[in-house]
Protein backbone atom coordinates (compact mmCIF):
# COMPACT_ATOMS: atom_id res chain seq x y z
CA UNK A 1 0.00 0.00 0.00
CA UNK A 2 1.37 3.31 -0.94
CA UNK A 3 0.67 6.31 1.35
CA UNK A 4 1.78 10.15 0.61
CA UNK A 5 1.54 11.75 3.66
CA UNK A 6 1.78 15.78 5.60
CA UNK A 7 3.20 16.45 8.84
CA UNK A 8 3.04 19.84 9.69
CA UNK A 9 2.22 19.73 13.35
CA UNK A 10 4.60 22.10 14.83
CA UNK A 11 8.19 24.00 13.20
CA UNK A 12 8.84 21.38 10.46
CA UNK A 13 7.40 20.86 7.07
CA UNK A 14 7.30 17.58 5.84
CA UNK A 15 6.12 15.15 3.10
CA UNK A 16 6.97 11.16 2.71
CA UNK A 17 5.86 8.62 0.80
CA UNK A 18 5.88 5.09 2.53
CA UNK A 19 4.97 1.41 0.32
CA UNK A 20 3.77 -0.29 3.64
CA UNK A 21 6.89 -0.76 5.95
CA UNK A 22 9.43 0.77 2.95
CA UNK A 23 10.18 4.47 3.28
CA UNK A 24 10.39 5.38 -0.23
CA UNK A 25 11.35 8.90 0.59
CA UNK A 26 11.22 11.30 3.93
CA UNK A 27 11.33 15.28 2.93
CA UNK A 28 11.92 17.88 6.04
CA UNK A 29 12.13 21.43 5.60
CA UNK A 30 13.33 22.55 8.80
CA UNK A 31 12.43 25.72 9.97
CA UNK A 32 15.27 26.08 12.89
CA UNK A 33 16.78 29.40 10.99
CA UNK A 34 13.43 31.38 11.53
CA UNK A 35 12.67 30.24 15.52
CA UNK A 36 16.41 30.60 16.32
CA UNK A 37 16.38 34.00 17.48
CA UNK A 38 13.45 34.03 20.09
CA UNK A 39 14.88 30.43 21.50
CA UNK A 40 11.66 28.51 21.02
CA UNK A 41 8.71 28.40 18.37
CA UNK A 42 6.73 30.96 17.53
CA UNK A 43 3.55 29.50 15.72
CA UNK A 44 2.57 32.68 13.49
CA UNK A 45 6.36 32.34 12.10
CA UNK A 46 5.75 28.74 12.19
CA UNK A 47 2.47 28.74 10.14
CA UNK A 48 3.68 31.25 7.90
CA UNK A 49 6.38 29.14 6.99
CA UNK A 50 4.35 25.73 6.29
CA UNK A 51 2.62 27.80 3.75
CA UNK A 52 5.24 28.51 1.65
CA UNK A 53 7.23 25.43 1.99
CA UNK A 54 4.19 22.73 1.53
CA UNK A 55 3.76 23.05 -1.87
CA UNK A 56 7.57 22.56 -2.90
CA UNK A 57 7.91 19.67 -0.08
CA UNK A 58 5.06 17.76 -1.71
CA UNK A 59 6.12 17.94 -5.02
CA UNK A 60 9.91 17.01 -3.83
CA UNK A 61 8.47 14.15 -2.25
CA UNK A 62 6.92 12.92 -5.36
CA UNK A 63 9.75 13.21 -7.60
CA UNK A 64 12.22 11.18 -5.01
CA UNK A 65 9.64 8.55 -4.82
CA UNK A 66 9.38 8.66 -8.74
CA UNK A 67 5.79 8.01 -8.44
CA UNK A 68 2.70 10.01 -10.12
CA UNK A 69 -0.71 10.21 -8.24
CA UNK A 70 -2.00 7.73 -9.82
CA UNK A 71 0.09 5.26 -7.90
CA UNK A 72 -0.40 5.80 -4.78
CA UNK A 73 -3.79 4.45 -2.66
CA UNK A 74 -4.25 6.85 -0.01
CA UNK A 75 -3.32 10.08 1.53
CA UNK A 76 -2.79 10.87 4.84
CA UNK A 77 -2.02 14.06 6.89
CA UNK A 78 -1.03 15.00 10.68
CA UNK A 79 -4.73 16.47 12.09
CA UNK A 80 -3.07 16.48 15.98
CA UNK A 81 -2.28 17.09 18.59
CA UNK A 82 0.10 20.25 17.42
CA UNK A 83 -0.11 24.14 16.85
CA UNK A 84 -3.54 24.81 15.02
CA UNK A 85 -2.21 27.42 12.35
CA UNK A 86 0.14 25.10 11.45
CA UNK A 87 -1.92 21.82 11.60
CA UNK A 88 -4.31 23.50 9.45
CA UNK A 89 -1.98 24.59 6.22
CA UNK A 90 -1.08 20.83 6.59
CA UNK A 91 -4.99 19.43 6.63
CA UNK A 92 -6.25 22.04 4.02
CA UNK A 93 -3.33 21.19 1.34
CA UNK A 94 -4.10 17.54 1.77
CA UNK A 95 -7.74 18.35 1.15
CA UNK A 96 -6.66 19.83 -1.83
CA UNK A 97 -4.52 17.08 -3.06
CA UNK A 98 -7.59 14.91 -2.74
CA UNK A 99 -10.22 17.16 -4.43
CA UNK A 100 -7.68 16.80 -7.16
CA UNK A 101 -6.29 13.42 -6.66
CA UNK A 102 -9.90 11.25 -6.15
CA UNK A 103 -7.57 9.56 -3.24
CA UNK A 104 -8.94 8.70 0.15
CA UNK A 105 -7.67 10.85 2.61
CA UNK A 106 -7.20 9.65 6.68
CA UNK A 107 -6.14 12.16 9.67
CA UNK A 108 -3.71 10.57 11.88
CA UNK A 109 -2.60 11.27 15.57
CA UNK A 110 0.86 12.96 15.42
CA UNK A 111 1.45 10.77 18.95
CA UNK A 112 0.85 7.28 17.00
CA UNK A 113 2.81 8.54 14.39
CA UNK A 114 5.47 8.81 16.75
CA UNK A 115 5.10 5.48 18.71
CA UNK A 116 4.46 3.29 15.39
CA UNK A 117 8.01 4.88 14.02
CA UNK A 118 9.61 1.83 15.55
CA UNK A 119 7.72 -0.37 12.82
CA UNK A 120 9.32 1.48 9.77
CA UNK A 121 13.62 0.11 9.75
CA UNK A 122 13.56 -1.28 12.95
CA UNK A 123 11.17 -3.67 14.72
CA UNK A 124 9.82 -4.45 17.96
CA UNK A 125 7.38 -7.06 19.63
CA UNK A 126 4.43 -5.83 21.38
CA UNK A 127 3.80 -4.76 24.14
CA UNK A 128 6.55 -2.58 25.01
CA UNK A 129 6.62 1.22 26.59
CA UNK A 130 7.19 3.95 23.64
CA UNK A 131 8.76 6.98 25.46
CA UNK A 132 8.28 10.01 23.72
CA UNK A 133 10.51 12.57 24.46
CA UNK A 134 10.40 15.93 22.15
CA UNK A 135 10.39 19.45 22.17
CA UNK A 136 6.61 18.95 22.53
CA UNK A 137 6.15 16.12 24.00
CA UNK A 138 7.26 14.12 27.10
CA UNK A 139 5.26 10.71 27.60
CA UNK A 140 5.41 7.37 28.33
CA UNK A 141 2.66 4.75 26.46
CA UNK A 142 1.95 1.17 26.60
CA UNK A 143 1.40 -0.40 22.91
CA UNK A 144 -0.49 -3.50 23.32
CA UNK A 145 -1.55 -3.48 19.54
CA UNK A 146 -1.81 -1.26 16.70
CA UNK A 147 -4.78 1.12 17.97
CA UNK A 148 -4.83 0.02 21.39
CA UNK A 149 -2.61 2.63 23.82
CA UNK A 150 -2.44 3.97 26.93
CA UNK A 151 -1.02 6.87 28.41
CA UNK A 152 1.18 5.50 31.23
CA UNK A 153 2.62 8.86 32.31
CA UNK A 154 2.79 11.89 31.43
CA UNK A 155 4.76 15.44 32.00
CA UNK A 156 2.99 17.60 34.25
CA UNK A 157 5.05 21.08 32.95
CA UNK A 158 7.81 21.05 30.46
CA UNK A 159 8.64 18.34 28.06
CA UNK A 160 11.74 16.87 28.01
CA UNK A 161 13.32 19.11 25.10
CA UNK A 162 11.95 22.26 26.76
CA UNK A 163 13.93 21.47 29.53
CA UNK A 164 17.10 20.83 27.47
CA UNK A 165 16.47 24.19 25.07
CA UNK A 166 15.19 26.39 28.12
CA UNK A 167 18.59 24.98 30.13
CA UNK A 168 20.61 25.94 26.55
CA UNK A 169 18.84 29.30 26.99
CA UNK A 170 19.58 30.63 30.39
CA UNK A 171 23.83 29.34 29.45
CA UNK A 172 23.33 31.63 26.46
CA UNK A 173 24.44 28.57 24.81
CA UNK A 174 21.79 28.51 21.17
CA UNK A 175 18.65 27.19 19.69
CA UNK A 176 17.62 23.94 20.06
CA UNK A 177 19.62 23.25 22.99
CA UNK A 178 19.58 19.58 23.34
CA UNK A 179 22.52 19.13 20.76
CA UNK A 180 24.34 21.36 22.42
CA UNK A 181 23.89 20.42 25.71
CA UNK A 182 24.82 16.77 25.01
CA UNK A 183 28.33 17.87 22.88
CA UNK A 184 29.14 19.85 26.05
CA UNK A 185 28.10 16.91 28.58
CA UNK A 186 30.76 14.69 27.24
CA UNK A 187 33.48 16.63 28.45
CA UNK A 188 31.76 17.31 31.78
CA UNK A 189 31.61 15.31 35.27
CA UNK A 190 27.50 14.72 35.65
CA UNK A 191 27.94 14.92 39.41
CA UNK A 192 29.64 18.28 39.55
CA UNK A 193 26.02 19.80 40.33
CA UNK A 194 23.16 18.12 42.12
CA UNK A 195 20.45 18.98 40.29
CA UNK A 196 16.89 18.04 41.63
CA UNK A 197 15.00 15.16 39.90
CA UNK A 198 11.48 16.10 39.90
CA UNK A 199 8.95 14.54 41.81
CA UNK A 200 5.48 14.52 41.70
CA UNK A 201 4.29 13.12 45.10
CA UNK A 202 0.20 12.05 44.43
CA UNK A 203 1.82 10.06 40.91
CA UNK A 204 5.27 8.65 41.09
CA UNK A 205 5.46 8.05 37.35
CA UNK A 206 4.56 11.57 36.26
CA UNK A 207 7.36 13.39 34.74
CA UNK A 208 8.28 16.94 35.65
CA UNK A 209 10.98 19.23 34.51
CA UNK A 210 9.80 22.84 35.88
CA UNK A 211 11.15 22.47 39.08
CA UNK A 212 15.52 21.40 37.21
CA UNK A 213 14.81 25.02 35.16
CA UNK A 214 14.29 26.91 38.34
CA UNK A 215 17.36 25.46 39.81
CA UNK A 216 19.56 25.89 37.03
CA UNK A 217 18.31 29.59 37.11
CA UNK A 218 19.27 29.78 40.56
CA UNK A 219 22.68 28.23 40.52
CA UNK A 220 23.78 30.51 37.43
CA UNK A 221 22.62 33.49 39.76
CA UNK A 222 24.58 32.48 42.75
CA UNK A 223 27.45 30.10 42.17
CA UNK A 224 28.70 29.71 38.63
CA UNK A 225 31.88 31.34 38.18
CA UNK A 226 34.07 28.68 39.16
CA UNK A 227 32.63 26.10 37.28
CA UNK A 228 32.96 24.65 33.65
CA UNK A 229 30.23 24.79 31.21
CA UNK A 230 30.88 21.46 30.71
CA UNK A 231 30.04 20.12 34.23
CA UNK A 232 26.93 22.30 34.31
CA UNK A 233 25.76 20.57 30.92
CA UNK A 234 26.43 17.42 32.42
CA UNK A 235 25.31 17.68 35.32
CA UNK A 236 21.80 18.90 34.03
CA UNK A 237 21.48 16.89 31.49
CA UNK A 238 22.18 13.87 34.40
CA UNK A 239 18.88 15.03 36.44
CA UNK A 240 16.95 14.88 32.92
CA UNK A 241 18.21 11.10 32.23
CA UNK A 242 17.66 10.39 36.15
CA UNK A 243 14.16 11.39 35.41
CA UNK A 244 13.41 9.39 32.26
CA UNK A 245 15.32 6.38 33.20
CA UNK A 246 13.70 6.55 36.68
CA UNK A 247 9.85 6.32 35.33
CA UNK A 248 10.67 3.92 32.56
CA UNK A 249 12.28 1.63 34.85
CA UNK A 250 9.03 1.75 37.58
CA UNK A 251 6.89 1.54 34.75
CA UNK A 252 8.92 -1.49 32.94
CA UNK A 253 8.41 -3.67 36.84
CA UNK A 254 4.81 -2.17 37.25
CA UNK A 255 3.55 -3.71 33.95
CA UNK A 256 5.68 -6.40 33.35
CA UNK A 257 6.91 -5.15 30.09
CA UNK A 258 10.50 -4.82 29.20
CA UNK A 259 10.58 -3.92 25.66
CA UNK A 260 11.21 -0.09 25.15
CA UNK A 261 11.64 2.06 22.65
CA UNK A 262 12.46 5.65 22.31
CA UNK A 263 11.27 8.12 20.18
CA UNK A 264 11.25 12.22 19.48
CA UNK A 265 14.08 14.46 19.13
CA UNK A 266 15.32 13.84 22.18
CA UNK A 267 16.44 10.10 21.85
CA UNK A 268 19.10 11.40 19.93
CA UNK A 269 20.75 12.23 23.34
CA UNK A 270 23.94 10.35 24.17
CA UNK A 271 23.38 9.81 27.64
CA UNK A 272 20.07 9.08 27.26
CA UNK A 273 20.71 6.17 24.82
CA UNK A 274 23.64 4.59 27.10
CA UNK A 275 21.57 4.57 30.46
CA UNK A 276 18.04 2.91 28.83
CA UNK A 277 20.52 0.29 27.48
CA UNK A 278 21.57 -0.14 30.88
CA UNK A 279 18.41 -0.23 32.16
CA UNK A 280 17.17 -2.38 29.49
CA UNK A 281 20.18 -4.79 29.80
CA UNK A 282 19.83 -5.28 33.56
CA UNK A 283 16.11 -6.51 33.15
CA UNK A 284 17.07 -8.90 30.17
CA UNK A 285 14.78 -6.54 27.87
CA UNK A 286 14.99 -4.56 25.06
CA UNK A 287 15.81 -1.36 23.78
CA UNK A 288 15.27 -0.07 20.07
CA UNK A 289 15.66 3.51 19.03
CA UNK A 290 14.63 4.20 15.60
CA UNK A 291 16.95 6.28 12.89
CA UNK A 292 17.48 9.94 13.35
CA UNK A 293 15.15 10.86 10.33
CA UNK A 294 12.38 8.92 11.97
CA UNK A 295 12.56 9.72 15.49
CA UNK A 296 12.09 13.72 15.09
CA UNK A 297 8.97 14.55 13.43
CA UNK A 298 8.77 13.73 9.46
CA UNK A 299 5.60 12.44 7.06
CA UNK A 300 6.99 8.86 6.86
CA UNK A 301 5.92 8.00 10.67
CA UNK A 302 2.28 9.18 9.23
CA UNK A 303 1.83 7.25 6.37
CA UNK A 304 3.36 4.06 8.38
CA UNK A 305 0.50 4.79 10.87
CA UNK A 306 -1.96 5.13 7.96
CA UNK A 307 -0.32 1.61 6.14
CA UNK A 308 -1.24 0.05 9.74
CA UNK A 309 -4.55 1.63 10.49
CA UNK A 310 -5.23 0.39 7.18
CA UNK A 311 -4.78 -2.73 7.99
CA UNK A 312 -6.61 -2.63 11.48
CA UNK A 313 -9.98 0.01 10.35
CA UNK A 314 -9.52 3.54 11.43
CA UNK A 315 -10.77 4.61 14.91
CA UNK A 316 -10.56 7.88 13.67
CA UNK A 317 -10.20 9.32 10.49
CA UNK A 318 -11.76 12.53 11.32
CA UNK A 319 -9.81 15.97 9.31
CA UNK A 320 -10.84 18.48 12.29
CA UNK A 321 -7.76 19.53 13.81
CA UNK A 322 -6.83 19.83 17.63
CA UNK A 323 -4.45 21.08 19.65
CA UNK A 324 -5.14 18.30 22.32
CA UNK A 325 -5.49 14.69 21.11
CA UNK A 326 -4.28 11.82 23.56
CA UNK A 327 -2.92 8.70 22.28
CA UNK A 328 -5.66 6.47 24.01
CA UNK A 329 -6.82 6.25 28.09
CA UNK A 330 -4.64 6.96 31.32
CA UNK A 331 -2.86 3.29 32.34
CA UNK A 332 -4.86 2.15 35.68
CA UNK A 333 -3.26 -0.35 38.31
CA UNK A 334 -4.89 -3.30 37.46
O1 LIG B 1 11.01 15.72 17.82
P1 LIG B 1 11.65 17.04 17.62
O2 LIG B 1 12.57 17.19 16.46
O3 LIG B 1 10.55 18.15 17.42
C1 LIG B 1 9.77 18.82 18.34
O4 LIG B 1 9.03 18.21 19.12
O5 LIG B 1 9.84 20.08 18.29
O6 LIG B 1 12.42 17.37 18.97
C2 LIG B 1 13.17 18.54 19.11
C3 LIG B 1 13.76 18.52 20.49
C4 LIG B 1 14.40 19.85 20.86
O7 LIG B 1 13.93 20.24 22.12
C5 LIG B 1 15.89 19.52 20.88
O8 LIG B 1 16.63 20.31 21.79
C6 LIG B 1 15.87 18.07 21.30
O9 LIG B 1 14.79 17.51 20.60
N1 LIG B 1 17.12 17.37 20.96
C7 LIG B 1 17.96 16.86 21.89
C8 LIG B 1 19.07 16.32 21.17
N2 LIG B 1 18.86 16.51 19.84
C9 LIG B 1 17.65 17.16 19.72
N3 LIG B 1 17.87 16.81 23.23
C10 LIG B 1 18.89 16.23 23.89
N4 LIG B 1 19.98 15.71 23.29
C11 LIG B 1 20.11 15.72 21.95
N5 LIG B 1 21.20 15.19 21.37
ZN1 LIG C 1 6.58 15.22 17.41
Amino acid sequence: MKVLAIETSCDDTSAAVVDDNVVLCNIVSSQDDIHAEYGGIVPELAARRHLESIAPVVRLAMERAELEYGDLDLLAVTRGPGLVGSLLVGVSAAQGLALRTKLPLVGINHLEGHVLSVTLESDIEMPFLALLVSGGHSALYLVRDIGDYAEVASTCDDSAGEAFDKGAKMLGLGYPGGKIIDDLAREGDPAAVRFPRGRVKSDPLALSFSGLKTSLWDFLRTRSDSIRVEDICASFQEAIVDVLIDRCERAAQLLGVSRLAIVGGVSANSRLRHRAAEAMEAVGGELVVPPMSLCTDNAAMIARTAVLRGAHGFADDELVVTSRLPLGPRWQAP
